[in-house]
């Protein structure tokens, strides 16, 4: 039989050379950039580029304040931080998010504890959320993954219920809007990612953004060494009161970011049009599950996660898994630019299952956790409904402009034909093989 899939030596469906990468920069930016430098302020926590784009985000976004720090771990950590949480408290979050969400917890020598997805749009799932509140618990962390905001009304109403804080992990989510208000502003604090990679990249930073003045007091302090920023011209006291990081951006990253800020909306809309165009076409596909934007949010797409269900073509004989690497690597032969975006739940990393992050066992070993909390077990297999995602699941990457729907209708042709020819993937998902994860229990 000829062989239609590239995998068996077909031509691939994609033209080589058709990727553009992110983000586009133009001659706005590069000027932005060259201003700084010929101003030869590079740096300072009240200097121009800092303070505008702090006002501008702000401004964008409908939060009272903003402050610009140099990474999204950084602002996750100082919002966690001037959450209030302390050495051996708990703070709740997804199972499924980059580990910097966690990272962030256990930087202030705070206990993480997971909990699973909701099956429909892979956020942490509310109702599963109380079971975890423990009298140590502090602080609520939902993660906008993705770019789709959590379900913030019930997280919100828990956190009340039980005098909690909700910091929200914005890393992904700079635009996206939950029942007509904007991620950042949806909980008490939250915190913004502006790495190269980000839908509003500055190259590295990070966002905080609050409403509440003391909050952001905190937050600000935590980014200056723990010291009180005094006013511009007033001299420095040199005070530490908290244990504090250098988290302060540079004036070049600003300057990039606020130049791309002004043509944020239509570098948004760029990218919904190839999303929404490929909702479109890969829901006509039986057995491909695009990702969905519930009524009532507006997704940021910074990531575009695909699913697939084999059981939807009758296919029972070979494992979710499997069928997924599969049609993965065929994807990807037929010039497809896919990844992972993750693999299993977060707990399963190394450190949380040797529940070890600063030496001798702490921060669970050191003295003021709860009884509970220094014999805490990480399972990833706690997590099934993050399983069954991670099992099912992949990334399409070069969603975001300049790439556009030209590009997005390869990868519908692609996609198209690989499901046409489902019965060489199979053939081929007998012989491939693909990395094993910690801690994998079971025979794929
Ligand atoms: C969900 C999430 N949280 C936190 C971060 C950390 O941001 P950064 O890489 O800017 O430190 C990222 C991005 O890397 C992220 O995707």
């Amino acid at each position: 039989m000829c062989s239609q899939l590239a995998i068996n030596g077909a031509k691939p469906t994609v033209p080589k050379g058709l990727h553009r990468p992110w983000p586009p920069i133009v001659q706005d930016d590069i000027d932005a950039v060259v201003t700084v430098l010929k101003r030869g302020i590079l740096w300072g926590p009240m200097e121009e580029e800092v303070t505008g784009l702090q006002r501008e985000f702000a401004e964008y976004i409908g939060a009272k304040h903003a402050l610009v720090v140099n990474s999204g771990t950084a602002a996750l950590h100082a919002s966690v931080a001037a959450a209030g949480v302390e050495a051996g408290d708990e703070v709740i979050l997804p199972a499924y998010t980059f580990w910097a969400t966690a990272q962030a917890v256990l930087a202030h020598h705070g206990i993480p504890v997971f909990v699973d997805i909701e099956p429909d749009y892979m956020n942490i799932d509310p109702s599963k959320i109380e079971e975890k509140i423990t009298d140590r618990t502090v602080a609520l962390l939902p993660v906008h993954v993705h770019g789709l905001c959590a379900d913030m009304d019930p997280i919100v109403r828990i956190a009340e219920k039980h005098g909690l804080k909700v910091v929200e992990d914005a890393a992904q989510a700079a635009g996206a809007k939950y029942r007509g208000r904007n991620a950042g502003v949806l909980g008490d604090i939250a915190g913004f990612s502006l790495n190269g990679s980000k839908n509003l990249p500055a190259g590295e930073g990070g966002i905080v953004t609050t409403n509440d003045d003391e909050l952001f007091d905190s937050a600000r302090k935590m980014a200056m060494f723990g010291e009180k920023l005094v006013p511009k011209g007033a001299i420095r006291l040199y005070d530490a009161e908290i244990m504090g990081f250098n988290y302060r951006n540079n004036e070049m990253a600003d300057a990039l970011c606020r130049s791309i800020l002004r043509r944020y909306d239509n570098l948004q809309a760029l990218r919904r049009a190839n999303c929404e165009y490929l909702n479109t076409q890969l829901a006509k596909i039986e057995g491909v599950r695009p990702p969905e934007q519930p009524d009532g949010y507006v997704h940021s797409w910074h990531l575009y996660k695909v699913r697939v269900y084999p059981e939807k073509l009758g296919i029972a004989d070979v494992h979710v898994k499997r069928f997924r690497w599969a049609v993965q690597k065929a994807l990807q032969a037929e010039g497809c630019d896919l990844f992972e975006w993750h693999n299993m739940p977060v707990p399963a990393q190394k450190i949380f299952l040797k529940r070890d992050a600063y030496g001798k066992g702490a921060p669970w070993t050191c003295g003021h956790t709860s009884a509970q909390a220094a014999t805490m077990v990480y399972d990833p297999f706690d997590y099934p409904v993050c399983i069954d995602m991670f099992d099912r699941s992949f990334c399409i990457k070069p969603v975001y402009p300049p790439n556009d729907l030209k590009l997005m209708e390869y990868y519908i042709e692609a996609f198209t034909k690989v499901f046409d020819n489902i019965d060489e993937v199979l053939e081929f998902s007998k012989r491939i093989e693909f990395p094993a994860v910690p801690g994998e229990k079971r025979d794929i």
